[in-house]
């Protein structure tokens, strides 16, 4: 028997229905509330309410757990790439051997944009932010494909899907390149997804590229790392959109924009930018330590701590790791990884960080990989969008298969005025 909560208002007892999430976790239905109590509620920020039931992504900030479709993401990190993992996360389940061969031949085979597409990069103002760019281009595809719009015909769903994740490194490309004033190049489809990205990024027509093994590898699994991470600020926009039964191309146009926020995918950014302004005072991390930890200097280590995980942030582990095992060779040029380190360890040993639970999150580390790997800074939020697509797509989808979908319709509390009489201009 399913769990009550009962509550009393006006000398009245209500009872509502408590559910139980897969992992142990109770939610109050509140679905009819309204219905019964002409009560609503109130949580800015959602602080305390489930939107949704989804299960795609577990995650436990106190015990530093994320898991996709209930297998760590260590694991993945370690065994899987970000392809297979984006089936994962869209399908529900590891593919077979032929489902990902058939899955990898069309996100492959999608990678080309329409050749009209490329004169839109003519169009924006000189070094436009590649997030803005993004979002009006992936947007723009709706135009492209007007008849296969359906949010119900799985055909449809299906090749958008595909079409998707093939174009979205192309589209990032460019957005980049345009600002270099190369060419524009076309994807090379004999690549795998993430070496096809560095090619369009940093070839160029004059001279073969290869794209570098370690720096494929790093990006990889910087995007699997990314995937997903349940009801963020940019899938709940993703989400809500796709609630009106907007099709994915405006939907995800929506979550890139979510995701440009400096709240949300700028934090890598903060991070280079801190590192740099400490580089160019002499290198003194522990002044910076110092003043992260004074009370009265607003300062704070960008790139630590965690609204979610107090205990760590399971990606930023694995991002460690591979910053040692993979990036530190390529990165050696790079200064900043040297600050870096210094400044994680004074931080990791200090009694001010160890109490308040401060460990380095997935942005501290993030952001000098993209570094390292000479990705520039105003492109680290695209980078984020890239892997955090599957994510957007699978809750996109999550949500249009839902037996109890509904339009996202949230309430208020009105705080103006009630009323009052209409003044005519020139008596005002
Ligand atoms: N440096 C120094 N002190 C800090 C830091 C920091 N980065 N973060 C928190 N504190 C201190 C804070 O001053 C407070 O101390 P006291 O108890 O003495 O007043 C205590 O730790 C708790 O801080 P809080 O602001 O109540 O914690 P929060 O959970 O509300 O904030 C946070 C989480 C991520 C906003 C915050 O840790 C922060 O500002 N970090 C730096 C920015 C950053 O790296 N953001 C990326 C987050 S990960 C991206 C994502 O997944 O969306």
């Amino acid at each position: 028997m399913s769990d009550t909560a009962q509550f009393v208002y006006e000398g009245k007892t209500y009872e509502l229905p408590v559910l139980e999430s897969s992992s142990g976790e109770k939610a109050i239905d509140i679905t009819q509330l309204r219905a019964k109590t002409g009560l609503i509620t109130y949580d800015p920020g959602f602080m305390s309410t489930g939107s949704c039931k989804s299960a795609i992504t577990y995650l436990e900030g106190e015990k530093g757990i994320l898991l996709y479709r209930g297998i760590p993401i260590e694991q993945l990190a370690e065994k899987s790439n970000f392809i297979e993992t984006s089936y994962l996360l869209i399908y529900g389940e590891l593919p077979t051997n032929n489902q990902l061969e058939e899955f990898k031949y069309h996100v492959t085979h999608h990678s080309m944009v329409h050749e009209s597409i490329k004169n839109f990069y003519d169009g924006f103002p000189n070094n436009p932010h590649p997030m803005a760019v993004c979002s009006a281009v992936v947007g723009s595809l709706a135009t492209f494909y007007q008849n296969e719009l359906s949010v119900r015909d799985e055909r449809e769903i299906e090749i958008t899907i595909h079409r998707l994740l093939a174009k979205l490194p192309t589209i990032a490309a460019y957005s980049y390149k345009k600002s270099t004033g190369q060419p524009l190049p076309y994807p090379d489809n004999t690549l795998s997804y993430s070496e096809n990205f560095l090619k369009m990024m940093f070839g160029k027509p004059c001279e073969p590229y290869e794209p570098n093994p370690l720096a494929a590898k790093a990006i990889d699994t910087l995007l699997l790392l990314h995937a997903d991470h349940e009801q963020n600020c940019s899938t709940s926009a993703v989400r809500l959109v796709g609630s009106s039964m907007c099709n994915l191309f405006a939907s995800v146009s929506a979550g890139i924009y979510a995701l440009w926020g400096p709240l949300h995918g700028g934090a890598n950014q903060a991070v280079i930018e801190m590192l740099q302004t400490i580089q160019d005072d002499g290198a003194n991390v522990k002044k910076y330590v110092d003043k992260a930890k004074d009370p009265n200097d607003p300062f704070r280590l960008m790139g630590f701590g965690h609204r979610v995980y107090k205990n760590f942030d399971p990606r930023s582990r694995v991002i460690k790791k591979m910053t040692k095992e993979i990036v530190e060779p390529l990165g050696s040029r790079e200064p900043l990884l040297a600050i870096a380190l210094e400044l994680e360890q004074i931080a990791l040993e200090d009694e001010f960080f160890l109490e308040r639970k401060l460990y380095p999150n997935v942005d501290f580390y993030s952001g000098l990989i993209y570094k390292a790997l000479d990705i520039p800074v105003n492109m680290f939020p695209v980078m984020f969008a890239m892997g955090r697509l599957p994510g957007w797509i699978a809750q996109w989808k999550e949500l249009q298969e839902d037996e109890s979908f509904k339009i996202g319709r949230p309430r208020q509390l009105y705080s103006g005025k009630m009323n009052r009489e209409y003044v005519p201009i020139e008596n005002r």
